[in-house]
């Protein structure tokens, strides 16, 4: 096995880090477009990427599957940090973690309010701050249609243009954290693998610095 694993999921966090790891001297050894291998090599000997979904990152770092990972803070929030460290934003895929629903919705009225979300636990702690009363609808996407089909009364989700809300009646309500994506590092391999840690994130942070 390569010295260091980084779990990377595809899409939108992929294509915004590589140019980051790129400038640190490291580059997936085939095309991931094409590829459909689940662990990718790199140009760099001691580096391999590990294809996961963007919601399991935290848990492949957090049981030593992968030594690192990028993942959206959202989804680290969601799970916890158990076990993780997270020493770098990378200030990639930025946007916003809402309450949204339906224009002119006072979110102060007393009432038992149905929400719907792929973020249960951020969305626990956020109505609880505030002492509202919810019952969690858990869903994996779509999110802004459970309003329109009757599911909920609000939804929480991340907004970056705000177009999806839009395109479907709904509008931004509250904010609950600005969201990037972080670097986290297993526990204990910050300290079993603390050399090629530690250089792998000067060379990352100082691309950040460069690219903002
Ligand atoms: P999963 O497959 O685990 O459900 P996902 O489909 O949400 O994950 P992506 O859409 O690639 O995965 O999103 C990855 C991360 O990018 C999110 O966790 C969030 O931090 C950020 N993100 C999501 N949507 C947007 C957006 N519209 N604009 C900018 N950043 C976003
Ligand atoms: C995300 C999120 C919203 C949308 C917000 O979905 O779940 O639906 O982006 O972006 P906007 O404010 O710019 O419209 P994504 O496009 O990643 O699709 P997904 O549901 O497959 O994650």
């Amino acid at each position: 096995m390569a010295a260091l694993s980084i779990a990377l999921s595809k899409g939108r966090i992929f294509d915004e880090t590589l140019p980051l790891f790129a400038a640190a001297g490291i580059e997936p050894a085939e095309n991931p477009q094409n590829s459909r291998k689940l662990i990718m090599p790199s140009t760099h000997p001691d580096v391999q990427f590990l294809i996961v979904r963007a919601s399991d990152v935290p848990t492949y770092v957090q049981h030593g599957g992968a030594h690192l990972g990028v993942v959206g803070k959202d989804v680290l929030m969601e799970h916890g940090g158990d076990g993780l460290v997270e020493p770098l934003d990378l200030n990639i895929a930025r946007c916003k973690l809402m309450v949204a629903g339906y224009p002119d919705t006072n979110l102060d009225q007393r009432k038992r309010w149905r929400v719907a979300t792929k973020f249960p636990n951020c969305a626990r702690q956020h109505f609880a701050k505030h002492a509202r009363q919810i019952e969690i609808i858990k869903l994996y996407g779509s999110m802004e249609l459970a309003p329109l089909v009757g599911l909920c009364d609000l939804i929480v989700d991340v907004v970056d243009s705000g177009a999806t809300l839009k395109a479907n009646g709904l509008e931004p309500l509250e904010l609950m954290a600005h969201i990037s994506s972080r670097v986290v590092v297993n526990r204990a391999a910050l300290k079993t693998n603390n050399q090629p840690i530690s250089d792998l994130l000067h060379q990352l942070e100082a691309a950040v610095s460069k690219s903002t």
